[in-house]
């Protein structure tokens, strides 16, 4: 996926609906949505993209405690912050800026020991670096501080796009979901087999821990989507679908992206003729705390 693409912010946006119901339990898990105003929250939401979960704390952080809240939406990539920083003006959110931020190196541009509480969600296991990212959401972190990511079980889109793959001549197969989130890792510390190891729980609580984190817990949450039918289904996943794969197999997607939406479409009416879409996602969210 291009992250820094002209048009990203816009074509990612419509992928809040995956992501947002997550944002939610890390807000709630992170113990954001039970703050009483006793004391200053200071909130990082990095790899923010278009600022989901910047709008979830303004909808599940108390009155009180958003009182004496702020934010910093941080992103690497300059489109997705424009964005961002558009919906913070049209929501009037007085305590929140965003900022072009590299997850990997926080405290190059960001104050170190001064975040409450550093939430990434859904770009954690699958920085090229995510030790890196870790170690950076620790120094930024104040003693007392709580991190929180979400990680991918298993998203929503994957059955069918390997079904939609199978019926066209000469595609490739879909790899597993590890090669998937591995293909985005570019550094590791034991070897190549490491980077599809992002996926399992033990393996990232371990690195969690290793970056200095104490406390770390995992729990598993799921979340539903729906879609009326199998082609406006096809139209909302087909490009996002493309664009991410496009990590595993780059310019290979061209020799079959034009197929792909219909193939999508009919994979998906075979499995439901002409009800809704009912999609199932699962993802780990992880909390920890700076001792
Ligand atoms: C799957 S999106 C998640 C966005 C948002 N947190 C959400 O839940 O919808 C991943 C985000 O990570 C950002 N990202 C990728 N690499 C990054 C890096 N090295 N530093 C900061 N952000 C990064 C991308 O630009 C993108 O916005």
């Amino acid at each position: 996926m291009d992250w820094k693409n002209a048009q990203v912010a816009e074509r990612y946006k419509p992928g809040e609906a995956m992501t947002g119901p997550f944002a939610a339990h890390l807000i709630d898990l992170s113990g954001l949505s039970t703050a009483d105003g006793s004391s200053d929250l200071v909130v990082l939401d990095n790899a923010c993209g278009t600022g989901i979960v910047t709008l979830q704390l303004h909808e599940h952080v108390p009155a009180a405690a958003r009182a004496r809240m702020s934010v910093v939406s941080a992103d690497f990539s300059p489109p997705m912050v424009e964005s961002v920083a558009a919906r913070i003006t049209e929501n009037g959110w007085a305590g929140a800026t965003a900022q072009v931020v590299d997850a990997q190196s926080l405290s190059a541009t960001l104050p170190t020991a001064h975040f409450t509480h550093v939430l990434t969600n859904f770009a954690a296991c699958h920085l090229p670096d995510p030790r890196a990212g870790l170690r950076e959401a620790f120094r930024v972190l104040r003693p007392g501080g709580t991190m929180a990511f979400t990680a991918w079980k298993a998203v929503g889109w994957y059955p069918h796009t390997a079904r939609a793959l199978a019926l066209i001549p000469g595609a490739p197969a879909l790899p597993p979901f590890a090669d998937f989130v591995g293909s985005m890792v570019t550094a590791t510390a034991s070897g190549e087999e490491e980077k599809r190891r992002w996926v399992d729980p033990a393996f990232f609580e371990a690195r969690v821990r290793e970056a200095g984190f104490a406390e770390v817990e995992t729990v598993l949450r799921e979340n539903v989507t729906r879609t009326a039918g199998a082609a406006e289904h096809a139209k909302a996943y087909a490009e996002i679908t493309k664009r991410m794969l496009s990590t595993v197999w780059g310019d290979r997607v061209d020799e079959f992206g034009a197929q792909f939406e219909g193939a999508l479409e009919r994979a998906v009416r075979e499995e439901v003729g002409d009800g809704e879409v009912v999609l199932k996602w699962e993802a780990y969210c992880v909390i920890a705390k700076k001792a």
